[in-house]
């Protein structure tokens, strides 16, 4: 373990910037960052969430952590991020802040949509944009992306949460080419249905999912290896069974399958 911890940090750098880290997959990341022994910069709205966070990280691992409480979906909360940490070498940057939001697409608020779009897909490009110079200055670093195995095709009654995670998908696969060889790791991470708060954000019908423990080891296991990662491997094969189906198949599957996650009033 202490070698992977030497060669973590000296890998990337020193920081890690985690959004989302209040709560399930982030504050996982949070956690295994630290036990490589980064100090790590927690984000996310709750402030409570991600002392509480800070506190651990710093009496378990004994590393450095700041607290910085942004809201994402905020016009200016990327750039305000961004500003925040401007002072201190990110070298691992994970784009993990995300909601879903079910449900017949002229059911859901305009509002809500807007700001899923905005945390989804804009705090990734607006943080990676900011940050990529001085990795690449410094010739080291990662950003890290949770994408989805919903960006993999349409899933209707979720048809704007799975074109975030299109976006995010496209984003740090394209990344990863244009880094290539420049020291900088891209990845992104496809989990399948995880044991989060995000069902009850989303106001999906509770089901069964992985641990985030289990999708954050995966994915740090396939930094530097590889441009993106499904975690699970029945989610690999539903994921990739999709691309031989017709366009029109996909869909409709997919949304049998979502409609038995969704809550019938909002169908
Ligand atoms: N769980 C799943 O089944 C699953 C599957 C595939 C992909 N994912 C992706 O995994 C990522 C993490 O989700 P999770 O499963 O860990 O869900 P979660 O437990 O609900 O955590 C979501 C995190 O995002 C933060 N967040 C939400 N809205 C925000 C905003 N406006 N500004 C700043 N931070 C915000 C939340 O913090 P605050 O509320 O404190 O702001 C929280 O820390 C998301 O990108 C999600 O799309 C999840």
């Amino acid at each position: 373990m202490a070698d992977d911890t030497a060669s973590f940090r000296e890998r990337y750098g020193e920081w890690a910037l985690v959004t989302g880290a209040s709560a399930g997959i982030g504050a996982e990341f949070a956690r295994a960052l630290a036990a490589r022994g980064m100090s790590c910069v927690l984000s996310a709205r709750r402030e409570d969430r991600l002392r509480a966070l800070a506190r651990e990280l710093e009496e378990t691992r004994r590393v450095e952590t700041r607290v910085i409480p942004a809201d994402l979906a905020v016009p200016d909360g990327a750039e305000r991020l961004a500003d925040a940490v401007a002072r201190l070498e990110i070298g691992v940057l994970v784009n993990n802040a995300g909601f879903g939001y079910a449900g017949r697409f002229e059911k859901l608020a305009t509002d809500r949509l807007r700001a899923m779009v905005q945390v989804n897909c804009m705090a990734p490009v607006v943080l990676t944009s900011r940050l990529l110079p001085s990795m690449r200055a410094r010739g080291r670093g990662a950003v890290i992306v949770t994408g989805s195995v919903a960006g993999r095709q349409p899933l209707p009654l979720h048809g704007v949460y799975s074109a975030t995670k299109a976006f995010d998908l496209f984003l740090g696969e394209s990344l990863w080419a244009e880094l290539r060889g420049s020291g900088i790791d891209v990845l992104v991470i496809e989990p399948g249905a995880t044991s989060t708060e995000f069902q009850d954000v989303a106001g999906e019908v509770a089901h069964a999912g992985e641990p985030p423990e289990r999708v954050v080891a995966v994915a740090l296991a396939a930094l530097g290896r590889q441009p993106s990662v499904v975690s699970g491997w029945m989610n690999w094969v539903t994921a990739n069974a999709n691309r031989f189906l017709p366009r029109a198949a996909t869909a409709r599957v997919a949304e049998w399958v979502i409609a038995r996650q969704t809550p019938a009033e909002m169908r």
